[in-house]
């Protein structure tokens, strides 16, 4: 059976929740129903906000180019989407009942589409999703299984932008991914 109409129909779901909790603008996450690799960041921000698409700003078009140039994809053939499906006030670091509202449509997401592969973009989404305790910079480039998942945690495109080490390993760590996603 076709996926994208279940995944466009939890998507509309989504957003619709958050306009109910939050009355803000939704950002529920886009791409293939049938994406081998899936990407989880940590809350929208302006940009993201006022188009309603997740990773638009600086730190999506490293994110987009890291895509296209190490893993020879398309954005439409990933699926891109955040932990947290609005932007907190601010863009401060989302609060735990915040991201607890959310996991339930990131685990039906992860669910419907069945990636090869989970890349969890920074310290929210790695803690949200696996350990509370890890630490990307402990952790980052390689792959680690959870109840028949498996996750790829690297640095947030973001801090990539913030110094020239992070950006570093990211691109390494993509190079990784690449060789992972090609097994
Ligand atoms: N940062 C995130 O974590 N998610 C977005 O969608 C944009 C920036």
């Amino acid at each position: 059976m076709d996926k994208q109409p279940q995944l466009r129909a939890l998507e509309k779901e989504i957003s619709d929740f958050v306009v109910r909790r939050t009355s803000k603008a939704p950002v529920p996450g886009e791409g293939s129903a049938s994406a081998p690799v899936f990407f989880v960041g940590e809350a929208a921000g302006a940009n993201e906000e006022r188009t309603g698409r997740p990773f638009v700003g600086r730190a999506g078009k490293l994110l987009t180019g890291l895509i296209e140039n190490q893993l020879h994809m398309r954005r439409e053939q990933v699926y891109i989407t955040s932990v947290v499906k609005w932007r907190p006030p601010d863009n401060r670091k989302p609060l735990k009942d915040e991201i607890e509202a959310c996991m339930p449509f990131l685990n039906r997401q992860l669910d419907l589409i069945q990636p090869k592969l989970i890349v969890l973009l920074g310290n929210t989404a790695l803690n949200s999703v696996l350990d509370h305790d890890m630490k990307i910079g402990a952790v980052h480039g390689r792959i680690i299984e959870k109840e028949g998942r498996r996750y790829f945690p690297t640095y947030h495109p973001a801090a990539g932008l913030r110094a020239t080490r992070w950006k570093k390993a990211l691109e390494q760590d993509f190079v990784q991914l690449a060789l992972e996603l090609e097994k």
